[in-house]
Protein backbone atom coordinates (compact mmCIF):
# COMPACT_ATOMS: atom_id res chain seq x y z
CA UNK A 1 0.00 0.00 0.00
CA UNK A 2 1.48 3.09 -0.57
CA UNK A 3 2.22 5.86 2.32
CA UNK A 4 1.61 9.18 3.12
CA UNK A 5 3.13 11.44 5.82
CA UNK A 6 1.09 13.60 7.81
CA UNK A 7 3.16 15.76 9.19
CA UNK A 8 0.89 17.88 11.96
CA UNK A 9 1.69 21.04 12.65
CA UNK A 10 -1.21 21.93 15.39
CA UNK A 11 1.43 22.56 18.44
CA UNK A 12 3.36 25.17 16.41
CA UNK A 13 0.76 26.98 13.23
CA UNK A 14 -2.51 25.89 15.38
CA UNK A 15 -1.34 27.25 18.52
CA UNK A 16 0.35 30.34 17.40
CA UNK A 17 -2.82 31.84 17.11
CA UNK A 18 -5.09 31.15 20.03
CA UNK A 19 -6.21 33.46 22.16
CA UNK A 20 -5.44 31.18 25.34
CA UNK A 21 -2.21 30.50 25.97
CA UNK A 22 -0.73 26.95 26.39
CA UNK A 23 2.18 25.95 28.83
CA UNK A 24 5.17 24.20 27.30
CA UNK A 25 4.02 21.50 29.58
CA UNK A 26 0.57 21.42 28.06
CA UNK A 27 1.97 21.61 24.89
CA UNK A 28 4.00 18.66 25.20
CA UNK A 29 0.86 16.63 26.15
CA UNK A 30 -0.70 17.36 22.91
CA UNK A 31 2.63 16.60 21.09
CA UNK A 32 2.53 13.01 23.22
CA UNK A 33 -1.42 12.53 22.40
CA UNK A 34 -0.71 12.67 18.45
CA UNK A 35 2.98 10.51 19.10
CA UNK A 36 0.14 8.04 21.33
CA UNK A 37 -1.49 8.03 17.57
CA UNK A 38 1.18 6.88 15.56
CA UNK A 39 1.73 10.55 14.32
CA UNK A 40 5.61 10.73 13.48
CA UNK A 41 5.75 13.87 12.26
CA UNK A 42 5.10 16.70 14.34
CA UNK A 43 6.16 20.56 14.36
CA UNK A 44 6.47 20.87 17.84
CA UNK A 45 7.12 24.90 18.00
CA UNK A 46 9.00 27.73 17.07
CA UNK A 47 11.99 29.69 17.91
CA UNK A 48 10.40 33.25 17.03
CA UNK A 49 10.57 36.69 19.20
CA UNK A 50 7.95 35.76 22.38
CA UNK A 51 7.17 39.55 21.78
CA UNK A 52 6.11 38.78 18.23
CA UNK A 53 4.34 35.66 19.49
CA UNK A 54 3.90 34.56 23.12
CA UNK A 55 2.17 31.81 22.24
CA UNK A 56 5.17 29.80 21.06
CA UNK A 57 7.70 30.97 24.59
CA UNK A 58 9.21 27.91 25.72
CA UNK A 59 9.70 26.11 22.62
CA UNK A 60 12.75 24.91 24.03
CA UNK A 61 11.53 23.54 27.27
CA UNK A 62 8.67 21.84 24.75
CA UNK A 63 11.75 19.73 22.51
CA UNK A 64 12.98 19.18 26.34
CA UNK A 65 10.51 17.54 27.49
CA UNK A 66 9.66 14.96 24.37
CA UNK A 67 10.45 11.71 24.23
CA UNK A 68 14.17 10.75 22.60
CA UNK A 69 13.01 8.70 19.57
CA UNK A 70 14.80 7.88 16.84
CA UNK A 71 11.75 7.52 14.81
CA UNK A 72 10.18 10.82 15.43
CA UNK A 73 10.57 14.23 13.05
CA UNK A 74 9.82 17.00 15.44
CA UNK A 75 10.42 20.12 13.81
CA UNK A 76 10.32 23.79 15.01
CA UNK A 77 9.55 26.68 13.20
CA UNK A 78 12.11 29.46 13.09
CA UNK A 79 12.04 32.83 11.40
CA UNK A 80 15.52 33.89 11.23
CA UNK A 81 19.26 33.15 11.79
CA UNK A 82 19.01 33.66 15.15
CA UNK A 83 16.18 31.29 15.84
CA UNK A 84 18.28 28.78 13.85
CA UNK A 85 20.72 28.97 16.51
CA UNK A 86 18.36 28.73 19.46
CA UNK A 87 17.04 25.60 18.21
CA UNK A 88 20.21 24.12 17.47
CA UNK A 89 21.26 24.72 20.85
CA UNK A 90 17.72 23.61 22.49
CA UNK A 91 18.46 20.29 20.76
CA UNK A 92 16.03 20.56 17.49
CA UNK A 93 16.94 18.27 15.28
CA UNK A 94 14.31 19.37 12.58
CA UNK A 95 13.91 23.18 11.27
CA UNK A 96 11.45 25.11 9.15
CA UNK A 97 12.51 28.21 7.45
CA UNK A 98 10.39 30.78 5.65
CA UNK A 99 10.80 31.73 2.05
CA UNK A 100 7.88 34.37 0.86
CA UNK A 101 5.69 34.32 -2.30
CA UNK A 102 5.22 38.26 -1.62
CA UNK A 103 7.37 41.29 -0.32
CA UNK A 104 3.77 42.24 1.45
CA UNK A 105 3.62 39.39 3.98
CA UNK A 106 7.31 39.21 4.20
CA UNK A 107 7.39 42.54 5.92
CA UNK A 108 4.48 41.62 7.70
CA UNK A 109 5.89 38.51 9.43
CA UNK A 110 9.60 39.12 10.53
CA UNK A 111 9.92 43.01 8.98
CA UNK A 112 12.43 41.22 6.12
CA UNK A 113 12.12 41.81 2.71
CA UNK A 114 11.70 38.60 0.76
CA UNK A 115 15.28 38.51 0.00
CA UNK A 116 16.32 38.78 3.11
CA UNK A 117 14.48 35.96 4.10
CA UNK A 118 15.55 33.78 1.09
CA UNK A 119 19.41 34.89 2.47
CA UNK A 120 18.30 33.69 6.09
CA UNK A 121 17.15 30.03 4.79
CA UNK A 122 20.20 29.92 2.40
CA UNK A 123 22.31 30.78 5.35
CA UNK A 124 20.84 28.22 7.65
CA UNK A 125 21.12 25.46 4.64
CA UNK A 126 24.95 25.86 5.59
CA UNK A 127 25.02 26.02 8.65
CA UNK A 128 22.51 23.38 9.41
CA UNK A 129 24.33 21.02 7.22
CA UNK A 130 27.16 21.12 8.85
CA UNK A 131 25.29 20.35 12.23
CA UNK A 132 23.54 17.56 10.80
CA UNK A 133 19.89 18.96 11.31
CA UNK A 134 17.22 18.63 8.64
CA UNK A 135 15.96 21.78 6.90
CA UNK A 136 12.36 22.42 5.36
CA UNK A 137 12.14 25.33 3.59
CA UNK A 138 8.52 26.69 3.17
CA UNK A 139 7.14 28.63 0.53
CA UNK A 140 4.57 31.15 2.90
CA UNK A 141 1.50 32.85 0.59
CA UNK A 142 2.76 30.22 -2.41
CA UNK A 143 -0.88 31.34 -3.89
CA UNK A 144 -2.08 34.61 -2.85
CA UNK A 145 -1.03 37.28 -0.33
CA UNK A 146 -3.30 38.99 2.14
CA UNK A 147 -1.51 42.31 1.36
CA UNK A 148 -0.14 41.82 -2.06
CA UNK A 149 -2.86 39.80 -4.17
CA UNK A 150 -2.05 36.95 -6.37
CA UNK A 151 1.26 35.22 -6.35
CA UNK A 152 3.02 34.15 -9.95
CA UNK A 153 3.32 30.86 -9.83
CA UNK A 154 6.64 31.21 -12.09
CA UNK A 155 8.05 33.07 -8.75
CA UNK A 156 6.97 30.03 -6.81
CA UNK A 157 8.50 27.82 -9.00
CA UNK A 158 11.81 29.05 -8.74
CA UNK A 159 11.94 29.32 -4.71
CA UNK A 160 11.32 25.98 -5.18
CA UNK A 161 14.12 24.83 -7.85
CA UNK A 162 16.60 27.19 -6.06
CA UNK A 163 16.38 25.90 -2.60
CA UNK A 164 15.66 22.29 -3.64
CA UNK A 165 19.29 23.16 -5.47
CA UNK A 166 20.47 24.99 -2.20
CA UNK A 167 20.38 21.75 -0.31
CA UNK A 168 16.84 21.95 1.52
CA UNK A 169 15.47 18.44 2.87
CA UNK A 170 12.13 19.39 1.93
CA UNK A 171 10.33 22.22 0.46
CA UNK A 172 6.91 23.11 1.54
CA UNK A 173 4.69 24.69 -0.60
CA UNK A 174 2.03 26.29 1.60
CA UNK A 175 -1.41 28.19 1.41
CA UNK A 176 -1.02 30.64 4.21
CA UNK A 177 -4.41 31.85 4.06
CA UNK A 178 -6.26 29.36 2.69
CA UNK A 179 -7.08 31.28 -0.88
CA UNK A 180 -6.35 28.07 -3.22
CA UNK A 181 -8.74 26.44 -5.49
CA UNK A 182 -7.81 22.82 -6.20
CA UNK A 183 -7.28 23.35 -10.08
CA UNK A 184 -4.31 26.01 -9.04
CA UNK A 185 -2.98 23.45 -6.75
CA UNK A 186 -2.94 20.88 -9.75
CA UNK A 187 -1.17 22.93 -11.98
CA UNK A 188 1.38 24.32 -9.64
CA UNK A 189 2.27 20.23 -8.06
CA UNK A 190 1.96 18.61 -11.49
CA UNK A 191 4.98 20.89 -12.74
CA UNK A 192 6.87 20.88 -9.47
CA UNK A 193 6.29 17.01 -9.06
CA UNK A 194 6.96 16.36 -12.85
CA UNK A 195 10.38 18.58 -12.61
CA UNK A 196 11.86 17.65 -9.27
CA UNK A 197 10.06 14.44 -8.21
CA UNK A 198 7.94 14.17 -5.00
CA UNK A 199 10.13 12.71 -2.29
CA UNK A 200 11.38 16.65 -0.99
CA UNK A 201 7.77 18.31 -1.97
CA UNK A 202 5.05 18.84 0.89
CA UNK A 203 1.86 20.84 0.59
CA UNK A 204 0.42 22.76 3.55
CA UNK A 205 -3.58 23.85 3.20
CA UNK A 206 -5.47 25.99 5.18
CA UNK A 207 -8.84 25.74 4.70
CA UNK A 208 -10.53 29.12 5.59
CA UNK A 209 -13.00 28.71 2.40
CA UNK A 210 -13.82 24.93 2.85
CA UNK A 211 -11.28 24.21 -0.32
CA UNK A 212 -8.57 22.74 2.78
CA UNK A 213 -9.63 18.97 1.88
CA UNK A 214 -10.05 19.32 -2.00
CA UNK A 215 -6.49 20.84 -2.09
CA UNK A 216 -5.11 18.19 -0.83
CA UNK A 217 -7.05 15.78 -3.01
CA UNK A 218 -5.35 17.84 -5.97
CA UNK A 219 -2.14 17.26 -4.98
CA UNK A 220 -2.17 13.75 -4.00
CA UNK A 221 -3.36 13.30 -7.44
CA UNK A 222 -0.04 15.42 -8.51
CA UNK A 223 1.80 12.86 -6.71
CA UNK A 224 2.62 14.64 -3.15
CA UNK A 225 2.94 12.17 -0.96
CA UNK A 226 3.66 14.28 2.27
CA UNK A 227 1.05 16.98 3.73
CA UNK A 228 0.64 18.87 6.83
CA UNK A 229 -2.52 19.46 8.76
CA UNK A 230 -3.42 20.38 12.20
CA UNK A 231 -5.24 18.26 14.88
CA UNK A 232 -8.72 19.41 15.45
CA UNK A 233 -8.39 22.35 12.46
CA UNK A 234 -6.45 24.45 14.86
CA UNK A 235 -4.85 27.23 12.73
CA UNK A 236 -4.12 30.48 11.83
CA UNK A 237 -1.46 33.28 11.15
CA UNK A 238 -1.69 36.04 13.73
CA UNK A 239 0.10 38.09 10.84
CA UNK A 240 -1.93 36.99 8.01
CA UNK A 241 -5.20 38.27 8.58
CA UNK A 242 -8.51 36.10 7.58
CA UNK A 243 -6.25 32.95 7.87
CA UNK A 244 -8.14 30.46 9.42
CA UNK A 245 -7.27 26.98 10.99
CA UNK A 246 -5.36 24.69 8.97
CA UNK A 247 -6.92 21.60 7.30
CA UNK A 248 -7.58 19.03 10.19
CA UNK A 249 -5.92 16.27 10.66
CA UNK A 250 -8.54 13.89 11.15
CA UNK A 251 -9.81 14.91 7.96
CA UNK A 252 -6.87 14.51 5.84
CA UNK A 253 -5.99 11.28 7.73
CA UNK A 254 -9.47 9.69 7.24
CA UNK A 255 -9.88 10.68 3.43
CA UNK A 256 -6.52 9.39 2.86
CA UNK A 257 -6.59 6.35 4.59
CA UNK A 258 -9.79 5.79 2.71
CA UNK A 259 -8.36 6.37 -0.38
CA UNK A 260 -6.12 3.04 0.31
CA UNK A 261 -3.29 5.11 1.68
CA UNK A 262 -1.03 4.11 4.83
CA UNK A 263 -0.36 6.80 6.83
CA UNK A 264 0.21 4.78 10.24
CA UNK A 265 -2.10 6.33 12.50
CA UNK A 266 -4.59 5.19 14.34
CA UNK A 267 -7.76 7.49 14.02
CA UNK A 268 -9.21 5.86 17.90
CA UNK A 269 -6.01 7.46 19.33
CA UNK A 270 -6.22 10.40 16.86
CA UNK A 271 -9.83 11.21 17.93
CA UNK A 272 -8.36 11.56 21.50
CA UNK A 273 -5.44 14.05 20.60
CA UNK A 274 -8.58 16.23 18.96
CA UNK A 275 -10.48 16.12 21.47
CA UNK A 276 -7.65 17.02 23.72
CA UNK A 277 -7.20 19.68 21.35
CA UNK A 278 -10.22 21.03 21.93
CA UNK A 279 -10.21 20.96 25.71
CA UNK A 280 -6.97 22.77 25.80
CA UNK A 281 -8.16 25.56 23.70
CA UNK A 282 -11.78 25.91 24.17
CA UNK A 283 -11.37 26.80 20.37
CA UNK A 284 -10.25 24.06 18.30
CA UNK A 285 -13.08 22.99 15.92
CA UNK A 286 -12.64 19.90 15.13
CA UNK A 287 -12.12 18.32 11.95
CA UNK A 288 -15.43 18.28 9.80
CA UNK A 289 -15.40 14.68 10.02
CA UNK A 290 -14.93 14.01 13.77
CA UNK A 291 -18.35 13.59 14.82
CA UNK A 292 -18.84 10.89 12.43
CA UNK A 293 -15.51 9.25 13.36
CA UNK A 294 -16.92 8.98 16.81
CA UNK A 295 -19.76 7.31 15.97
CA UNK A 296 -18.29 5.11 13.50
CA UNK A 297 -15.63 3.98 15.48
CA UNK A 298 -17.64 3.36 18.88
CA UNK A 299 -19.83 1.24 16.63
CA UNK A 300 -16.40 -0.98 15.63
CA UNK A 301 -15.08 -0.76 18.79
CA UNK A 302 -18.02 -2.33 20.62
CA UNK A 303 -17.80 -5.18 18.22
N1 LIG B 1 13.78 34.11 18.67
C1 LIG B 1 13.72 34.82 19.80
N2 LIG B 1 14.06 36.12 19.88
C2 LIG B 1 14.48 36.72 18.76
C3 LIG B 1 14.59 36.03 17.56
C4 LIG B 1 14.20 34.68 17.53
N3 LIG B 1 14.24 33.97 16.41
N4 LIG B 1 15.04 36.87 16.63
C5 LIG B 1 15.23 38.06 17.21
N5 LIG B 1 14.89 37.97 18.50
C6 LIG B 1 14.91 39.00 19.53
C7 LIG B 1 16.11 39.89 19.49
O1 LIG B 1 17.16 39.30 20.21
C8 LIG B 1 15.59 41.16 20.14
O2 LIG B 1 15.52 40.98 21.54
P1 LIG B 1 15.60 42.22 22.56
O3 LIG B 1 14.42 43.10 22.24
O4 LIG B 1 15.52 41.58 23.89
O5 LIG B 1 16.91 42.88 22.23
C9 LIG B 1 14.16 41.24 19.63
O6 LIG B 1 13.80 39.90 19.28
C10 LIG B 1 14.01 42.15 18.45
O7 LIG B 1 14.95 41.79 17.47
P2 LIG B 1 14.87 42.33 15.99
O8 LIG B 1 15.88 41.66 15.15
O9 LIG B 1 14.85 43.85 16.01
O10 LIG B 1 13.49 41.75 15.61
P3 LIG B 1 12.18 42.44 15.06
O11 LIG B 1 11.51 43.24 16.11
O12 LIG B 1 12.50 43.06 13.76
O13 LIG B 1 11.30 41.11 14.82
C11 LIG B 1 11.36 38.73 14.35
C12 LIG B 1 11.73 40.13 13.90
C13 LIG B 1 11.61 37.80 13.19
C14 LIG B 1 12.20 38.35 15.54
C15 LIG B 1 9.88 38.69 14.78
O14 LIG B 1 9.11 39.41 13.86
C16 LIG B 1 9.36 37.29 14.88
O15 LIG B 1 9.72 36.53 15.74
N6 LIG B 1 8.43 36.92 13.97
C17 LIG B 1 7.88 35.59 13.94
C18 LIG B 1 6.59 35.62 13.23
C19 LIG B 1 5.91 34.27 13.24
O16 LIG B 1 6.20 33.39 14.01
N7 LIG B 1 4.95 34.12 12.33
C20 LIG B 1 4.18 32.94 12.21
C21 LIG B 1 4.91 31.78 11.66
S1 LIG B 1 5.32 31.87 9.96
ZN1 LIG C 1 -0.02 27.72 8.02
Amino acid sequence: MASIIVNDVGPRDGLQNQRKILSPQERIQLVKALIAAGMKHVEVGAFVSPKAVPAMAGADQVLAGLPATDHGVFTVLIPNFRGYELARDAGAKSVCTVLYGSEGMAQANVKMSREQADQATADTLVQARQDGIRVTATVAVAFECPFDGPVEPDLVQELVARFLQLGADEVAIADTIGAANPQQVRDLTDLLVRKHGAGRLSCHFHDTRAMGLANVFAAVESGIRKFDASIGGLGGCPFAPGASGNVATEDVVMMLEQMGFDTGIDLNRLIKASTLAQNLTGTAPGGRSKAWLERHLAKQNSK
